[in-house]
């Protein structure tokens, strides 16, 4: 599945042109690009990139690579992000979340010309919600009240925890609800009603948002558009 991972990741960063704006993107799949991104930079390819992480994660490794770093105040417009998914379905709908990292990469998402998402089959599905739960990122403030919410909405709720067993933070201090709803029949009903919710700071419903798709099987890589 690794290998499937950079297969993918590897076929995407051929779209990054020099001077882009690139938002880098959280998860495995995500890392092998900017891994990649900085091998060509050794090479002395793409030496005037510069990424936004979408993570402090994705922030660190990127630092520990060398790629040079910027951020939406400086670069309001990201020119294309390359980012991984948890589920996609035949619309290019997704859920994303797995690594917590949801709001800072719906936000390069919405700030990006084009986004990019590379998956292995393993992600591909016909209906959103068969395979994974939505991830929804809470603020600690009132957050019971968000898991009955969640759960009159139809979703089976656990608090994501750390491997200590404490609650698991994102990268804004917040708490994030696995929401296994079984499979989604309306992702965009379902993404206004969370996005109705005060105390709901992000869901892990992509709608919209994904312009291509880059998908490795073991019968090669391929580049898919939405419908
Ligand atoms: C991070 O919060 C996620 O949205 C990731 O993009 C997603 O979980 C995919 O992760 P992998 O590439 O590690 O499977």
């Amino acid at each position: 599945m690794a290998q499937l991972k950079r297969l993918a990741a590897e076929r995407a960063a051929e779209f990054i042109q020099p001077g882009m704006v690139v938002g880098l993107g959280s998860g495995s799949t995500a890392a092998f690009v900017v891994h990649r991104l900085a091998a060509l930079r050794a090479e002395g390819k793409l030496t005037d990139v510069v990424g936004v992480p979408t993570s402090v994660e994705t922030e660190a490794l990127a630092r520990s690579l060398g790629i040079p770093l910027t951020t939406l105040e400086e670069h309001p417009v990201v020119d294309l992000t390359i980012d991984g998914a948890d589920e996609v379905d035949p619309q290019l709908r997704l859920i994303k979340g797995g690594g917590g990292a949801l709001l800072r990469e719906k936000i390069v998402a919405q700030a990006s010309r084009r986004e990019i998402i590379v998956v292995d089959a393993g992600k591909l599905s016909p209906r959103l919600g068969t395979r994974w739960p939505v991830p929804v990122e809470v603020l600690p403030f009132g957050w019971c009240s968000q898991a009955l919410y969640l759960e009159g909405l139809g979703a089976r709720v656990t608090r994501r925890e750390g491997r200590d067993g404490t609650p698991a933070r994102t990268d804004q201090g917040n708490l994030i609800l696995d929401c296994a709803f079984g499979p989604i029949e309306d992702p965009e009903a379902l993404a206004a009603r969370l996005e109705a919710r005060a105390g709901i700071m992000a869901h892990g419903l992509f709608i919209g948002l994904t312009s291509e798709l880059v998908v490795a099987s073991p019968e090669g890589v391929e580049h898919r558009l939405p419908e």
